[in-house]
């Protein structure tokens, strides 16, 4: 007989172990790993079989390989075609996380029941039931004539029925709860995870369809069994919002077929979600009369621009750690902020509690907010309100020096389209031509961004 091997994995991260031990080594969580059988499950794998006759790898020059064979198709929705870089590509494996309730199920129930038009589509649930997935599509009033659905969690069980009806595209809601009979451990753990991922993405490629996997985030944000999917798949997409904010993001995070960082923008209605194809308008309904602290900034998301709306809060506090909140925002980079605005800005606010907030729940992760933070954090901090149709962008550096930011231009001219009549922006995006009915102010120095706002 066969000797059975075994591998000990950490359900926590996914580290390989020879032995079992208390805690891991990697994650330092504590009884977190586990046995898992291997030898079933390598047995079966089909990647063995070209070795008997050589036939089904091919040797090529990189230059003579046939590219036609990846033309992407469109998912219907444009916000989700340009986060997938285009479309789907077939035979590829796209993992969308993000938090319960995102609306992952309702988005892609919309695009499956619309591609199932054109294309054979397979929908398996296995969280819900397939009445209350059908009930779901009744409502939203989606084509419910074509698309083939599926209640079941054995990966085997998906695989029998999918090389049946031989979809152009599945998916699979959620991966965190499928499983496969070779892996002893319950369903969500690392090794099911990795397992079940890991078999349904080998049909996938060699049907040449396209996997879409669900993956839930864990409270810290990451996706539960992240590591192990990471490298399986080939784009990795997340839906993100806030519960409170009708809006959701899509945002990608690995795509092997596409730029990352794209944004999609959604909104959650009643209908489901809906795309949002000029979100600069959205996210800047602004009431009549503008508060101090808030200012209106250009961030660059991938390849558009976005306009967004920064508040701050600065109040005299009473503790004796003042506190220093940011949301959307990196809290690292506000202490910086703050620690230049003291030293070359001249403003003392070392005793104040200080609250920054990107509006719309939306993140922001470029540095071309800094002096948009600023500038709000001092008119909070002196309660004077800016202009409403004052437009902010630029990076600031330690030396309270005030730094270009890439597509300068395109910044500018989405301001302009947008109404905005003042924009303060770094020397070294002073634009080379006029922009219509837009006066832009170049700065220098932090001191000199200060001068110009009032
Ligand atoms: P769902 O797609 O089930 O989330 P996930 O699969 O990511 O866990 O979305 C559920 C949420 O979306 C729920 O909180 C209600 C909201 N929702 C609407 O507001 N309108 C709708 O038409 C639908 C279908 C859901
Ligand atoms: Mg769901």
């Amino acid at each position: 007989m066969a000797k059975q091997k075994t591998a000990f994995v950490c359900n926590e991260c996914g580290a390989d172990y020879a032995k079992w031990q208390g805690q891991c080594s990697e994650c330092h969580a504590w009884n977190t790993i586990v046995e898992v059988r291997l030898g079933a499950a390598s047995k079966k794998s089909t990647s063995f079989k070209g070795y008997s006759g050589g036939a089904s790898s091919t040797l090529a020059k990189l230059n003579e390989i046939d590219l036609a064979e990846l033309p992407r198709f469109s998912s219907g929705m444009e916000e989700f075609d340009r986060v997938l870089g285009g479309g789907f590509v077939p035979g590829s494996v796209v993992l969308i996380g993000g938090h319960p309730g995102a609306g992952k199920s309702t988005v892609l129930l919309q695009t499956m029941c619309q591609l199932a038009e054109t294309y054979e589509a397979l929908y398996v649930t296995g969280e819900e039931s397939l009445q209350q997935v059908a009930m779901r599509a009744q409502r939203l009033a989606l084509p419910m004539g074509n698309l083939s659905m599926l209640s079941a969690t054995a990966v085997e069980e998906i695989v029998l029925q999918a090389e049946q009806i031989k979809p152009t595209i599945i998916v699979v809601d959620s991966i965190q709860v499928m499983h496969v009979a070779d892996v002893t451990s319950a369903p969500g753990s690392v090794s099911q995870v990795r397992e079940s991922a890991a078999s349904l993405t080998r049909y996938a490629k060699e049907s040449g369809g396209v996997l879409i996997l669900v993956g839930h985030v864990t409270k810290d944000g990451s996706l539960a069994g992240p590591k192990v999917l990471e490298h399986i798949i080939d784009c990795s997409i997340m839906l993100e919002g806030s519960h409170d904010s009708r809006f959701r993001t899509l945002r990608g995070h690995k795509n092997r077929f596409g730029p990352v960082n794209e944004l999609g923008v959604f909104a959650m209605t009643e209908q489901g979600l809906k795309e949002v194809s000029n979100p600069s308008a959205i996210f800047l309904q602004r009431a009549d009369e503008v508060a101090s602290g808030s200012v209106v900034l250009v961030v660059w998301e991938g390849t558009r621009p976005l306009l967004l709306e920064v508040q701050a809060l600065v109040d005299s506090s009473s503790l004796g750690n003042p506190r220093r909140v940011a949301v959307g925002l990196e809290q690292n980079r506000l202490s910086m902020l703050l620690a230049v605005l003291h030293r070359h800005g001249g403003v003392m606010i070392g005793d104040q509690d200080v609250f920054v907030n990107a509006v719309g729940g939306v993140k922001i992760v470029e540095t071309s907010a800094d002096l948009a933070v600023l500038l709000a954090l001092v008119s909070s901090f002196r309660d004077r309100p800016l202009p409403r149709e004052l437009v902010v962008f630029g990076e600031v550096g330690l030396a309270g020096e005030i730094r270009p930011v890439p597509s300068g231009p395109e910044r500018l001219r989405e301001a302009a389209k947008h109404g905005f009549r003042r924009a303060i922006v770094p020397v070294g995006n002073a634009p080379r031509e006029q922009l219509d009915g837009l006066e832009v102010v170049t700065v220098k120095k932090l001191a000199e961004a200060l001068e110009a706002i009032y």
